[in-house]
């Protein structure tokens, strides 16, 4: 597992999901893996009331009723649609709760303007078609088909991006749950077995680039993820994913908690002003969401590490912060400056701490970006 560039959910816990699976005595819904009460475990971590022998960390942060929900839906006769803005975190919840349920969060579909029904449905392996003739050898069934003969959980990433005859011939799989194969007679229907579920995905931004059908709608439980706002639970995720990162690059680097601090307060200061924006111009590209904060720092440690003092300092966070959220020049350029000249600088004044440091860090990228 060590040698993977990144383990799917399952294999990342494995050990505390069959833990929590001998210690599982609710009753399962289907074939789950676990009771619902436990995959919420799984997913939002152990509390002292739990009276657990060891403790489970959380691994998404977000609200208990919307998880709730979440794995509620996927006992249900509905698919499950998470949607929200970029880096909110849907598809890691869609990965943890594949992988609490059913242990394969890998049966993933991703939706393009290039998906086509073969991708949720099945395809033929043509040389053994020629060989041997349509046959269920020569047949290749999608993630999709996958999940729904082995009772499991199917992905789809970023539905709203894929076609409207995409998502029509998914409105069939989740109403009727079977697919019927019509070159093949005899057993052409393949039927899903009970377990079988659908979790997606879609960016609320893309919204209306193929807007769901209300037919497809139906078939769905919406679960809304928010940003998160709350500083306290975005310091953890970033802290969270930021020790995951260390740990997977064996880097030894100190991370001082001021300087986290530095990050969360620059991303809430660009937020409220993207908010207060007139129009786009004003505002940056970027979404300014906790995954694009994670990025941030992300860059900024592998920068500390490779060309710096085994240390992360202000100077380094506020040009990885310029670097990665300028995408547009000027406006994204100038909007940067004017944060660094208008906010940081007078914080520097009156505050000092890191700013003073964050400040000329963000200036010279500025400057050299220019
Ligand atoms: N609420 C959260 N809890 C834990 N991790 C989060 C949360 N929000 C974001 N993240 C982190 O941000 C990263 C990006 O999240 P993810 O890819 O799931 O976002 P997304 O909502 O699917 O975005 P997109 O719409 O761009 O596909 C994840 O690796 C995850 O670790
Ligand atoms: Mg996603």
């Amino acid at each position: 597992m060590s040698d993977l560039l990144r383990a799917p959910a399952e294999l990342k816990y494995a050990e505390e999901l069959a833990w929590l699976e001998s210690i599982d005595d609710n009753p399962k819904p289907f074939s789950w893996r676990l009771s619902p009460k436990m995959v919420r475990l799984f997913v939002l971590g152990s509390e002292r009331s739990d009276g657990l022998d060891r403790e489970v960390a959380q691994k998404w942060f977000g609200d208990r009723s919307i998880v709730e929900r979440a794995i509620v839906t996927l006992a249900s006769d509905r698919g499950l649609l998470l949607i929200g803005d970029p880096g909110t975190g849907k598809s890691w919840l869609a990965e943890l709760l594949a992988a609490a349920v059913c242990r394969d969060s890998t049966l993933v579909v991703q939706g393009t303007a290039g998906t086509t029904e073969d991708h949720i449905k099945y395809s033929w392996n043509v040389s053994m078609v020629i060989a041997k003739g349509q046959s269920r050898e020569s047949m290749i069934p999608s993630p999709i088909m996958t999940a729904m003969e082995s009772g499991a959980i199917g992905r789809f990433e970023e539905l709203t991006r894929a076609t409207s005859d995409v998502q029509d011939a998914l409105i069939s799989i989740l109403s009727e749950k079977y697919v019927s194969v019509p070159e093949l007679d005899g057993d052409g229907i393949v039927f899903a077995k009970p377990g079988f579920s659908v979790i997606a995905t879609a960016n609320s931004r893309d919204r209306g680039v193929n807007d769901l059908s209300s037919a497809l709608k139906r078939r769905f439980n919406f679960v809304r993820i928010p940003v998160v706002t709350n500083k306290k639970s975005e310091a953890e995720i970033v802290r969270f994913r930021t020790e995951e990162l260390l740990r997977r690059h064996s880097i030894e680097l100190e991370v001082p908690p001021t300087l986290l601090d530095v990050l969360l307060q620059s991303f809430a200061d660009l937020r409220a002003s993207a908010a207060a924006a007139g129009s786009d111009d004003e505002k940056l590209e970027s979404a300014l969401s906790t995954a694009e904060q994670i990025g941030v720092l992300e860059d900024a440690v592998l920068h500390g590490n490779f060309f710096g003092e085994r240390t992360l300092t202000a100077r380094t966070l506020a040009s990885s912060l310029v670097g990665s959220l300028a995408r547009r020049e000027p406006e994204d350029l100038a909007i940067l400056n004017k944060y660094l000249h208008g906010v940081v600088e007078p914080r520097g004044k009156e505050q000092g701490g890191e700013w003073p440091e964050f400040l000329e860090g963000g200036r010279d990228a500025i400057a050299t970006l220019s």
